[in-house]
C-alpha cells in the first residue's frame, strides 16, 4: 500500500485505498452510465477551481474523466479535493451524471458525463513534475528530450506514448498469431554469444569463469537461426532484441528489436509472399487498412539509377535522369571529363521551382555543397510565364543547344526547376538521392502522420560485395551467409563486383524496414565467398567454424529475413524517433539517461572480470 512521502511539502494525509474496488476505468464511463454510483482511481491531470467548484480531470491509460468536487454535494470531499495537485493519486467514489449541454466535451470519449464526488482518498502525493505531463497535448510543455527521458516514469504517462506502446503490444500479438498459423516456432537463442558480422561494432561481455574471453552480444541471431535449420526446425522466427554498437540517427538505436525469420528449402518467392501476408494482418488489425499485394520489386540497380537511394521513396517522382548524352561534347570541361572518365551527368525535375530566385538558388548550392557534398549544383530555371530558360552557367560555357537538349531529355516545361550534378556512380546517384528528398521536403511532398499512402517496395539484385577502398577490400553487403546468384558465381574470382546477391530489402516509403537472404548452405561455397572477402581458412575456422561444420552435416537450402521491428511501429505511429516507440531508449549518445546508463562498476566487479580500465588522457571521468 502506497504511503507518503516524507519529503511530501504537501499537508496532506495519504490514505490507505479503503474504497471498494475500481468499478470502471478513466475511459469507460457514457451516457448511458448516468446515475450509478462508481469508483474511479487515476492520477491528476489538470484542475479547475470555478467558483468553488473544483474540476479535475482524472486520468487513467485508458482516458480521462471529469470529476467534481462541489461544496453542496460534500463539504469534506469538496476540502479534500482543494488539497489536490497534479499527478496525485487518487481514489474517488461518486455519482454519475449528465454534463449540461453547453458543458460537453466531444473530443473526449467520456465528455457527456462527469463524477460528481462523493468521497476521496488520495493514495500517494507527487513531487511538482519538472514538466507538464497532462494527456491534453495543448497543456503540455516542451519539455527537452533528456530532462524527459530522465523522468521516464512521467514522460510515459503521456497518451501519446502510452497509445504508442499499445500500437506495440499489438504489432507483437499479430506477428505471434500470423506467424504460427504459417508454422513458425518461436525458439529463443543465446544473447550470451559470439562475435556475427552483421557490419556494426559489437557489445562486448567479459566472462568471469574464462578469463580474457568475451561473449558479444547479437548483432543479429544470424548464425544461430541458420543453425535451427541445420537442426530440421524448418520455420524459425524470434521477437529478439539485436544489438549495435553504431552511430545513432532517428531510426537507429543500440539496442533494437527485430522479428527475425528463417525458412528451410525457401526461395525469394515464398519469403515475399509471408511477409506481404504479414504486412497486410499488421496493417488490418492495427490501422484497419487494406494494403494491396503483391509489393511491387525493384532491382537494385534501378533504385540507385532512379532514386538515387537503395531504400527509394516512390511516394513522389522528382526521378533521376541521365542527361550525360544530351550535354556530352558541350565544351563544359568539368562535365565532358567526368563524361570521359566513365562518370554520369544527372538531372532532377523539381516542379513549380522555376521562378525562385537567386538567393533561394544559392542556399539551395550551399546546402548541395556543404550537407550533401556535391562539388557543385548546375541549374535552369524555368519561369512559369514562359519566358526563356535561365541556366546557372553562362552560355559560352554551355552553349544554349546543350542546354535545350538536357531540358527536352529531361521533359521540363515552364514552371520547371531542373537541377544538375555531374560525378560516378554511386556516388552522384547518392548525392542526388539527397537533393531529391532535400527538395521533397522544400515541396511539403512527405506527409507526416500515420494516414498513408503506404508505399512497400521490395529492392532486389544487392551486390553481393561492396568495395571498402579505405580497407581495400571486399565487404559482404548484406552479410557473408548470403547465397550468391547461381548464375554469377563464376565471377567470383574474377569480377567480384559484379557478383548479385540473392539478397532483398523491404523499403517502406523510404525507410528500410527489413533486409534478408537466401543463405549459402554447402561448406565449400561459404569458404568461398570467406576467401572473396579476405577471411582465410583459419580465420573463418576460428570464427565460423560452428557453421561450417555443421553445413558438412545436411543442410537444407534456407533463406529468410529480419523486420526492424522499432522502425514499422515508428511508422504505424507516425512518430519522427524510434525513441517514441520504445519505452526506455537510449539518448544520441547511446546513454540512458534515466538509469543513468552505462556507468562505471565496483572495483571488485572488474576485479572478479580480470578487467582493467586504461582511460583516454582527455578523459578525467569515471
Ligand atoms: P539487417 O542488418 O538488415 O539484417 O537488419 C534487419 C532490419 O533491422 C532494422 N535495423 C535497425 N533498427 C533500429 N536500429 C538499428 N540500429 C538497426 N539496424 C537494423 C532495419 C533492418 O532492415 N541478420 C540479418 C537478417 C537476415 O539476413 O535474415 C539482419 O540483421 O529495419
Amino acid at each position: 500500500m502506497a504511503e507518503a512521502s516524507a519529503a511530501s511539502p504537501s499537508p496532506t494525509s495519504v490514505q490507505h485505498d479503503t474504497h471498494s474496488t475500481r468499478t470502471h476505468t478513466c475511459g469507460d464511463l457514457r451516457p448511458e452510465h448516468v446515475g450509478e454510483h462508481v469508483v474511479l482511481k487515476g492520477w491528476v491531470d489538470t484542475r479547475r477551481d470555478l467558483g468553488g467548484v473544483i474540476f479535475i480531470d482524472l486520468r487513467d491509460r485508458y482516458g480521462l474523466t471529469q470529476i467534481v468536487f462541489s461544496p453542496q454535494d460534500d463539504a469534506e470531499a469538496h476540502d479534500a479535493g482543494n488539497t489536490l495537485r497534479s499527478e496525485y493519486v487518487v481514489s474517488v467514489e461518486g455519482i454519475v451524471q449528465e454534463r449540461s449541454e453547453d458543458t460537453v466535451n466531444p473530443k473526449l470519449p467520456t465528455g457527456g458525463v462527469e463524477v460528481r464526488v462523493q468521497d476521496v482518498n488520495i493514495l500517494n502525493t507527487a513531487d511538482v513534475p519538472p514538466f507538464t505531463v497532462s494527456a491534453h497535448e495543448e497543456k503540455r510543455t516542451r519539455a527537452n528530450e533528456d530532462l524527459r527521458l530522465q523522468h521516464r516514469f512521467l514522460d510515459l504517462r503521456r497518451q501519446q506514448l502510452q497509445e504508442n506502446l499499445r500500437l506495440r503490444h499489438r504489432f507483437y500479438q499479430t506477428t505471434r498469431r500470423y506467424l504460427d498459423t504459417q508454422d513458425f516456432l518461436e525458439i529463443e537463442t543465446p544473447v550470451l554469444m559470439k562475435s556475427t558480422p552483421e557490419g556494426a561494432r559489437d557489445f562486448l561481455v567479459p566472462s568471469r569463469l574464462h578469463p580474457g574471453k568475451f561473449y558479444a552480444l547479437p548483432q543479429s541471431p544470424q548464425t544461430y537461426k541458420q543453425i535451427c535449420m541445420v537442426a530440421g526446425l524448418d520455420r524459425y522466427f524470434q521477437i529478439v532484441k539485436c544489438f549495435r554498437d553504431e552511430d545513432l540517427r532517428a531510426d537507429r538505436q543500440p539496442e533494437f528489436t527485430q522479428v527475425d525469420i528463417e525458412m528451410s528449402f525457401a526461395t525469394e518467392e515464398q519469403v515475399y509472399s509471408l511477409m506481404e501476408g504479414h504486412m497486410a494482418a499488421l496493417w488490418k488489425e492495427l490501422m484497419d487498412t487494406d494494403i494491396p499485394t503483391p509489393f511491387p520489386r525493384m532491382t537494385y540497380e534501378t533504385a540507385m539509377r532512379t532514386y538515387g537511394s537503395d531504400k527509394p521513396d516512390t511516394r513522389f517522382d522528382l526521378k533521376i535522369h541521365n542527361v550525360s548524352d544530351a550535354i556530352a561534347g558541350s565544351g563544359f570541361r568539368v562535365f565532358d571529363n567526368i563524361i570521359d572518365g566513365g562518370g554520369h551527368v544527372i538531372a532532377i525535375v523539381v516542379p513549380g521551382e522555376g521562378d525562385q530566385g537567386r538567393g533561394y538558388m544559392d542556399r539551395l548550392d550551399a546546402h548541395v555543397r556543404k550537407t550533401i557534398g556535391a562539388g557543385g549544383l548546375v541549374y535552369v530555371r524555368l519561369p512559369s510565364d514562359g519566358s526563356a530558360p535561365q541556366p546557372s552557367v553562362k552560355e559560352h560555357v554551355i552553349p544554349t543547344e546543350y542546354i535545350d537538349e538536357v531540358l527536352t531529355t529531361v521533359d521540363a516545361g515552364a514552371g520547371d526547376l531542373v537541377l544538375v550534378l555531374a560525378g560516378t556512380y554511386p556516388t552522384v546517384f547518392e548525392q542526388m538521392g539527397a537533393l531529391r528528398l532535400h527538395m521533397a521536403r522544400e515541396l511539403d511532398l512527405l506527409p507526416g502522420g500515420n494516414e498513408g499512402p503506404w508505399e512497400f517496395l521490395w529492392v532486389t539484385d544487392f551486390p553481393l560485395l561492396e568495395w571498402d577502398a579505405d580497407a581495400q577490400r571486399y565487404h559482404a553487403m548484406h552479410h557473408p551467409f548470403t547465397s550468391p546468384h547461381p548464375e554469377d558465381m563464376a565471377k567470383l574470382d574474377t569480377a567480384p563486383g559484379e557478383v548479385r546477391a540473392r539478397a532483398y530489402d523491404l523499403v517502406l516509403n523510404g525507410t528500410e524496414i527489413g533486409g534478408g537472404s537466401i543463405r549459402i548452405h554447402n561448406a565449400d561455397v561459404q569458404q568461398h565467398m570467406f576467401n572473396a572477402l579476405g577471411i582465410d581458412e583459419a580465420e573463418a575456422q576460428k570464427r565460423f567454424g560452428f557453421l561450417l561444420k555443421a553445413f558438412r552435416f545436411g543442410a537444407p537450402p534456407h533463406g529468410g529475413i529480419a523486420l526492424g521491428l522499432d522502425r514499422l511501429v515508428m511508422l504505424m505511429a507516425g512518430a519522427s524517433s524510434l525513441r517514441d516507440v520504445i519505452a526506455f531508449p537510449k539518448t544520441q549518445s547511446a546513454a540512458e539517461p534515466m538509469v543513468k546508463s552505462p556507468d562505471v562498476v565496483d572495483p571488485e566487479q572488474l576485479r572478479d572480470l580480470h578487467i582493467r580500465t586504461v582511460l583516454p588522457k582527455t578523459d578525467g571521468a569515471g
